[in-house]
């Protein structure tokens, strides 16, 4: 192989494969890779697991798209696949105080507390789908989509109840939403996906401001109303878009590789039914070996910095390797790439994020993953994959990690 910093940068595949196998040779050669973007821009990666976790916290890196060179000189398209998440106005791309502004804006609604006061809610909601998944399964032969009747509707109708979004509006979202995240678009269906998006949001927004309820929506429209210092017309729908989209997507994967993991590991799921194991161990074990985010764009460091030996330039465009530091040895011991529920793991997985943009929805995400793994394996302590797990198609694009459907016999 050759030094750090002079490797032959790893081209991304835009389709999202199984990302496990490239990221292990990858992170043998160093902690920080050089990879090439969709339109051969050129970004690194960072995949080790305290490289990343410094970097993710680093004074030095920051989120703004001002940032980012590529995208200053005029060479980042409109089509560009992943455009949305450098430039969506909103606390994804923002620093310091105009973060700290954005982020206070909707963090009160996903407290701790707030979120548990949530969870008979979302108990009812998912034994609900479950009636569904069960008639699914009784019109094809037994077998049912698990994604498509349980983990999508799930974080989806959550997400949407607390912004007061309607249901008529939620296939259509959930359709955008995914193609946002894709990364294999080509240029004019991305624009003309984000045009829809932000179209349909706004009409969204504008129904609300003139019947404003008790949801997160409308207090966002009140903050944007009654002073437009602490939220402006962009950022409004920016951040609609953002809490949509990191709501659902997200929870989504995670709800699918857990109930993969544990059909295709039958003694661990026998560890959680015999008690000995808890839904919080899955979820914690299923966010280290089968992160939800594959890799997260970007960060740009505001000056050439060194990364464990290797140099980014200022500028450069940075993805966080979640699923990559999931899997790092010498964080997670040589047994990493296995998934094991009694790990007595001392580092923690950074696959909710580190630092000032740490996950906001972190605790609402793990409240309802847990709850919608017990009440599936509750009623369904028999169910299984109806197809191999290695057969299952990839969902696309490189920063979610998941497969696209989950066909499974709840029977068994
Ligand atoms: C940020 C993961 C669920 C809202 C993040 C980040 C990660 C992450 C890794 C940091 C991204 C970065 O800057 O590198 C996840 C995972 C989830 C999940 C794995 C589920 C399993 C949710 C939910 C919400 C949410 C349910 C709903 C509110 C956000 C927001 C940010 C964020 C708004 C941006 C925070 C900021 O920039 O300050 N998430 N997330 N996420 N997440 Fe989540």
């Amino acid at each position: 192989s050759t030094a750090p910093g002079r490797r032959a940068p790893h081209r991304l595949d835009p389709t999202g494969p199984c990302p496990h196998a490239v990221n292990a040779r990858l992170l043998a050669e160093g902690a920080v890779t050089p990879v090439l973007l969709p339109g051969d821009i050129d970004g690194m990666a960072v995949l080790g697991h305290d490289a990343l976790r410094d970097f993710l916290s680093h004074p030095d890196v920051a989120k703004g798209p001002q940032h980012f060179t590529a995208l200053s000189e005029g060479r980042i398209p409109d089509g560009w696949p992943l455009r949305t998440f450098a430039t969506l106005p909103g606390m994804m791309t923002a620093d310091g105080a105009d973060h700290r502004r954005l982020r206070a804006l909707v963090s009160s609604a996903f407290t701790a507390r707030r979120v548990e006061e949530l969870r008979p809610r979302v108990a009812t909601v998912a034994a609900g789908l479950l009636d569904g998944l069960a008639e699914a399964a009784e019109r094809g032969d037994g077998v049912a989509d698990l994604r498509r009747h349980y983990a999508l509707p799930l974080p989806l109708g959550v997400i949407c109840e607390l912004l007061g979004v309607d249901r008529a509006h939620q296939d259509r979202l959930h359709e955008l939403s995914a193609l946002v995240v894709a990364t294999d678009i080509g240029p004019d269906r991305a624009v003309a996906v984000n045009r829809e998006l932000l179209e349909l949001l706004t009409a969204i927004a504008a129904a609300k401001a003139a019947d404003p309820r008790d949801d997160l929506t409308s207090a966002l429209i009140a903050a944007r109303d009654e002073d437009g210092d602490r939220l402006g017309p962009h950022e409004l729908i920016g951040t609609l878009l953002l809490l949509i989209v990191a709501g659902h997507e997200t929870t989504l994967n995670l709800v699918t590789n857990a109930v993969r993991a544990l059909c295709s590991h039958r003694d661990q799921l026998a560890l959680v039914l015999d008690g000995r194991a808890s839904w919080s161990d899955v979820v914690e074990e299923t966010l280290r070996w089968d992160s939800p985010v594959s890799y997260f764009p970007f960060r740009y460091p505001t000056r050439d910095l060194t990364v464990d030996g290797t140099l980014i330039p200022r500028g450069t465009p940075v993805l966080a390797g979640y699923a990559a530091a999931g899997r790092d040895t010498k964080a997670h011991g040589p047994d990493a790439d296995r998934f094991d529920l009694t790990r007595t793991a001392t580092v923690k997985h950074l696959s909710l994020g580190h630092g000032p943009h740490y996950c906001l929805g972190a605790p609402l995400a793990r409240m309802e993953a847990a709850v919608a793994l017990e009440t599936l394996f509750t009623r369904f302590p028999g169910l299984d994959l109806a197809v191999p797990e290695s057969e299952l198609p990839r969902h696309s694009g490189f920063v979610g990690n998941s497969v696209r459907t989950l066909p499974v016999r709840p029977g068994g």
